[in-house]
């Protein structure tokens, strides 16, 4: 078992994936740790749709103009989802989640990367989170944040390089 401070390294954004199928058992667990993700008040209002469909991960792919269209390679999508009635913090709980997916994903040895969906636009007249929307049947109210694809991974990344940590970012005590 890896320690999380390894996962937390050795976690790097994948955009190339192999065709390796991903376990469900697998899959059990990352969607697991999304639903124990903190949120607001334990407001849960988060939601996750599974994309495994070739033709619905190359739409996906094309909803931005740029950013996106690795996931056409994914092996699947998970897309975040929040109830924005539930909670004025929406953005808040559903990154935490998707942050958990990723991390779980890496503790598994599989590849994620963050495409984002809010405030992002296909093009002048239509929004990315539009786009999924009408591609996955979302019912009104729920907002998207970001899609994770996930796959096996078809590339090598260095883990984080430690040398490059920016600690003068860190302020103890005051400013
Ligand atoms: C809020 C957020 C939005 C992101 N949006 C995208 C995106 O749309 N497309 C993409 O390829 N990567 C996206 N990323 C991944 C970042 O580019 C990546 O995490 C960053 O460059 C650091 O690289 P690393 O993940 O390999 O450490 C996003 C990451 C975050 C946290």
């Amino acid at each position: 078992m890896k320690e999380l401070i390894d996962i937390i390294t050795e976690r790097r954004s994948t955009r190339k994936f192999t065709d390796q199928p991903i376990e469900q058992e697998k899959l059990d667990l990352i969607l697991k740790a999304a639903l124990m993700a903190p949120s607001s008040k334990r407001c849960t209002p988060w939601h996750f749709v599974v994309v495994e469909d070739a033709n619905d991960l190359q739409t996906i792919s094309e909803s931005r103009q740029m950013g996106s269209a690795f996931v056409s390679g994914a092996k699947m999508a998970i897309v975040v989802l929040a109830e924005e009635e539930k909670s004025d913090v929406w953005v808040e709980d559903a990154s935490i989640a998707a942050s958990y997916i990723q991390l779980m994903a890496e503790s598994l040895g599989i590849g994620s990367c963050w495409v984002q969906v809010r405030n992002r636009k296909k093009n002048d007249e239509e929004t990315t989170e539009n786009v999924l929307k009408k591609l996955l049947n979302i019912p009104d109210g729920l907002r998207a944040e970001c899609v994770i694809a996930l796959g096996y991974k078809g590339e090598e990344k260095a883990p984080f390089d430690q040398s490059k940590l920016k600690l003068d970012r860190i302020h103890r005590g005051q400013f």
